[in-house]
């Protein structure tokens, strides 16, 4: 078998072999998925490209997605947060590094952006049939889809103009150059389309408005919102690999000192609660006043952050929001203090503010750490080049909690492909009895013991034995 592909080495794979087989064991939910839909193969005819940071967990998913009968192509999400053995091992699949016989990955630790937009490109572009399912990570390959698409209709990709970031400059460059080549590219590419599953915060808010404007090519389903995704992976996931992103970045103590966290959503609580384990005396800033009340409840300081720059040793964002750190704000920081965000996009930091002021000089201390130097002498760290931390410093979420939101994906791949006339071209969530079940096939691994109501409580409460337990408007 021969296919495109590029990887950073495949004689990686070994490696990203054994940490597949061990995580495996920690992702109940996506193998007991492969056992159930395993001989129905429900995804059968299926040409998934994915775009999610190529990681061992997401090396899970794609053999889950490909036992269940798909074809996939995939590119990581952002440019630091593949895992070069979990990629190298994917592509060589039951082959060798010199026959390999997996699956088509276009994903390394440290793509520039020309490449990050390339190999997104790639998977979107298959030999033979094009691709009829996005499994989607922040909205990237949907965004290239829809504006690749509204940028041929227009006849011309829009100028680049000084007010674009390089980001924006190099995907106009991207389309440009894609409609060269083939100019109804994206036409026949959306036209493909079944639907997108989007796994993230800010890629779902940009499907809301895509479908407002109704201009929403083809169904999508919210993953972000099911329970067992945001109010875990988002939380959870990121009160383990925050630390973590810290330590292997600096290995400062984090006990002692003052930590500012922006934003008190489902991120920011879990950085919050991780932060404060460690001993740090947590600082919340926040836009909401019911997030800052539940800050303030929690007993964390709630401030602004103009007021704590000069205070704070560590700073994170988890906003999804931009410009929440400014240059001018860098300035005024404490000497060494580290600066990060693990929101989705880069712009919760403004780096290129950074690089502007007067007499600031960068020094690479280790790769995806930096420290910048001001000409009064003090200095901050930057973490991923204000890339989210927890993938670029370190491996992104644990595998336990990654099977509940993989669990989400997979069940939202089956539903929109097999069900796929039943949707709309607007945002759905899965529907509350698949969510329990998520959470149902990881109890046992925890050794939980649910409680069974019987039929008499369960009619005093209005629900069925079975479940679903909480009414819609349940906010857990
Ligand atoms: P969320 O909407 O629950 O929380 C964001 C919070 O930031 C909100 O409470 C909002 O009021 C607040 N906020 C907005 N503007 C602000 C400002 N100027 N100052 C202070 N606070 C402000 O969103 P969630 O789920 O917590 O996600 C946050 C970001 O993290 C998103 O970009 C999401 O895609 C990303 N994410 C990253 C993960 C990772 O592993 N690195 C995992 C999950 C989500």
């Amino acid at each position: 078998m021969s296919f495109d592909y590029k990887v950073a080495d495949l004689s990686l794979a070994e490696a990203g072999r054994h940490q597949i087989r061990l995580a495996e064991h920690e992702m109940p939910g996506l193998m007991s998925l492969r056992e159930e839909f395993g001989a129905a193969q429900p995804l059968k005819g299926a040409r998934v490209a994915g775009s999610l940071h190529m990681t061992v967990q997401t090396a899970v998913l794609i053999e889950t997605l490909t036992a269940l009968g798909a074809e996939v192509r995939w590119a990581s999400c952002n440019i630091y947060s593949t895992q070069d053995e979990a990629a190298a091992a994917i592509v060589v699949g039951q082959g060798t590094p010199e026959d390999p016989q997996g699956v088509p990955v276009f994903a390394w630790k440290g793509e520039t952006l020309e490449e990050y937009w390339e190999c997104t490109e790639q998977i979107l572009t298959w030999p033979g049939e094009g691709a009829n399912m996005i499994l989607d990570d922040g909205g990237d390959a949907t965004m290239l889809v829809h504006k690749g698409r509204d940028w041929e209709a227009a006849g011309a990709v829009p100028a680049t103009d000084e007010q674009d970031s390089e980001e924006v400059g190099v995907f106009k460059e991207l389309v440009r150059k894609t409609l060269k080549a083939d100019p109804t590219k994206w036409t026949k590419v959306a036209e493909q389309i079944k639907g997108v599953t989007e796994e993230t915060t800010t890629g779902v808010l940009r499907l809301y408005e895509l479908a407002a404007s109704g201009d929403l090519l083809f169904p999508a389903i919210n993953v972000n919102d099911s329970v067992t995704k945001s109010k875990f992976d988002n939380k959870y996931g990121v009160r383990h690999s925050v630390i973590d992103g810290l330590n292997r970045a600096t290995d400062v103590l984090i006990g002692g000192k003052v930590a500012v966290v922006a934003g008190f959503g489902d991120v920011g609580k879990g950085c919050a609660a991780a932060l404060a384990g460690q001993g740090a005396r947590v600082i919340v800033t926040e836009i909401d006043p019911i997030c800052a009340l539940q800050a303030a409840m929690e007993g964390y300081q709630v401030a602004r952050l103009e007021d704590v720059l000069d205070t704070a040793d560590i700073f994170v964002t988890t906003t999804g929001n931009f410009n929440i750190i400014t240059a001018e704000h860098m300035t005024q920081m404490k000497n060494k203090a580290i600066v990060s965000n693990i929101g989705h996009f880069d712009n919760e930091i403004d780096m290129a503010g950074l690089a502007r002021v007067p007499g600031v000089s960068k020094t690479q201390i280790k790769p995806q750490v930096h420290e910048w130097t001001f000409d009064n002498g003090n200095s901050i760290i930057v973490l991923s080049e204000g890339r989210l931390m927890n993938l670029g410093n370190a491996t992104g979420h644990p595998s336990f909690v990654m099977s509940n939101s993989f669990a989400n994906q997979t069940i939202a791949q089956i539903e929109l492909f097999t069900k796929n006339d039943e949707y709309d071209k607007q945002v759905y969530v899965l529907p509350k009895h698949l969510d329990e079940k998520v959470a149902r096939l990881h109890l046992d691994a925890l050794g939980a013991k649910l409680t069974e109501l019987t039929k008499e409580q369960a009619e005093y409460i209005g629900v069925d034995v079975a479940g679903p337990y909480k009414s819609e408007h349940y906010r857990y």
